[in-house]
């Protein structure tokens, strides 16, 4: 019905949202997106600039001295970010990503001690759940929280932790209960400075260079009880419930790399001149820009009701989270492919921008969950 438009249209402060966060994006962190992607060092301009504005994990709720925007907010900041630079785009994501346990399911305890730095811009938030051998399959991981006293003694290597080295605070999923699978995991905060807490090498990537992506090595490391987010056996439920919400800051950020795609594109086509015109005159043009735009308009479409749906927390959350993160990083792929198409042989250049924007927009199509993973997810919970 109309009520349900209305929940996710964007008000009048959505719209001076973006209109700051596109203007700060533009000065301050497009300018540095293709060196970050070059030598696939960390943005730390992207996060100066963030930081400075408040916009660096703009989810964290009043009370602990964040900004508290919406979800849809939220999804906004990251579109902009990453129309400009995908890298930096991480930054306010994953600290949603690593945070959002601790919001949905810590003590008010663990709140205000780790939320408070995170709003200031003095910490990073990062989320360990994947492992070597423990990827789609998340609750087949290993790593082992052992209690003792009043410790939790943790020992196991986790994978593709984006910004690891960098985020201070880790949320770490671990086994307490083997033989229990999902319901003998538990989370935890674990912190840096920890000790038998070690970083791998960065991986060598296709895309989102400028964003570490690291082993963490956790060995013999020990942390007070009370750093458990929630009961016991309850971390692999907080985990899945913390993916229904940021797989829509993942969509967001699959439209940010398409927006900022078709923008280039659209600019050159007009420029560009073969048989005496313009090429966007040719009509084999104007449609690839028509599909392109139309993909990306039902992809936005899509995302902002999932947002909505984040923002309520809605029963229905779960499959638009995944339909949303699945739907719009496919487009993305599709866009910017045809964004490097419609510039031909400069596209397929460093030269230009779109060739980063293409090879970005893959990560998207498999990090925090598989499109593959996704189907099962939308499969086991339809529409009501
Ligand atoms: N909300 C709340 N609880 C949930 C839930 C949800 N959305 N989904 C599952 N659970 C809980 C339930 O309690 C469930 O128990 P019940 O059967 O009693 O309801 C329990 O978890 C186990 O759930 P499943 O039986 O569905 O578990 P499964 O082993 O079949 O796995 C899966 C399901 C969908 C495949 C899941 O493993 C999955 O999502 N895999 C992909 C993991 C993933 O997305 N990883 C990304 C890591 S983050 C990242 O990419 C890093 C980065 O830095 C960007």
């Amino acid at each position: 019905g109309s009520s349900e438009f209305d929940l996710y249209r964007p008000s009048e402060e959505h719209d001076m949202l973006r209109d700051a966060v596109r203007s700060l994006a533009e000065a301050k962190i497009g300018p540095h997106a293709a060196a970050v992607d070059e030598e696939a060092r960390f943005p730390q301009e992207a996060l100066d600039a963030l930081t400075a504005s408040d916009l660096h994990a703009v989810h964290v709720p009043e009370q602990y001295g964040g900004t508290g925007a919406d979800a849809l907010a939220t999804v906004i900041v990251i579109e902009e970010v990453a129309r400009v630079c995908a890298s930096s785009s991480l930054i306010p994501a994953v600290n949603k990503l690593g945070s959002l346990p601790l919001i949905l399911s810590g003590s008010e305890e663990l709140k205000t001690k780790y939320l408070g730095p995170l709003a200031k811009g003095d910490a990073m938030f990062s989320y360990c759940l994947s492992e070597p051998d423990a990827g789609s399959d998340a609750a087949g991981m290993k790593t082992r929280a052992v209690r003792d006293g009043d410790s939790y003694v943790l020992n196991g290597v986790k994978r593709w932790i984006t910004n690891a080295g960098v985020s201070e605070y880790y949320t770490v999923m671990a086994v307490t209960d083997p033989g229990k699978r999902s319901k003998g995991i538990s989370a935890f905060v674990v912190e840096k400075s920890d000790p038998g807490v070690s970083f791998g090498a960065p991986e060598k990537k296709l895309g989102i260079k400028g964003s570490p992506t690291r082993e963490v090595y956790l060995d013999n490391v020990r942390i007070p009880a009370d750093r458990m987010i929630g009961a016991e056996g309850t971390g692999f439920a907080t985990a899945m419930q913390t993916l229904d919400h940021t797989r829509v800051t993942i969509a967001a950020q699959a439209l940010g790399i398409a927006q900022g795609a078709l923008d280039y594109a659209k600019g050159y086509v007009q420029e560009r001149k073969q048989f005496g015109k313009p090429i966007a005159e040719f009509q084999g043009v104007q449609f690839m820009l028509a599909d392109m735009a139309m993909k990306l308009e039902a992809a936005r479409q899509l995302t902002y009701a999932a947002a909505a749906k984040s923002e309520r927390v809605d029963s229905d959350l779960t499959f638009f989270g995944a339909a949303a993160k699945c739907y719009a990083s496919d487009a993305a792929m599709e866009i910017t492919t045809d964004a490097v198409q419609l510039l031909g042989g400069y596209g397929y250049t460093r030269d230009y921008p779109v060739e980063r924007m293409m090879r970005d927009a893959k990560i998207t199509q498999i990090y925090e969950g598989t499109n593959q993973v996704q189907r099962i997810v939308m499969a086991r919970n339809l529409p009501k």
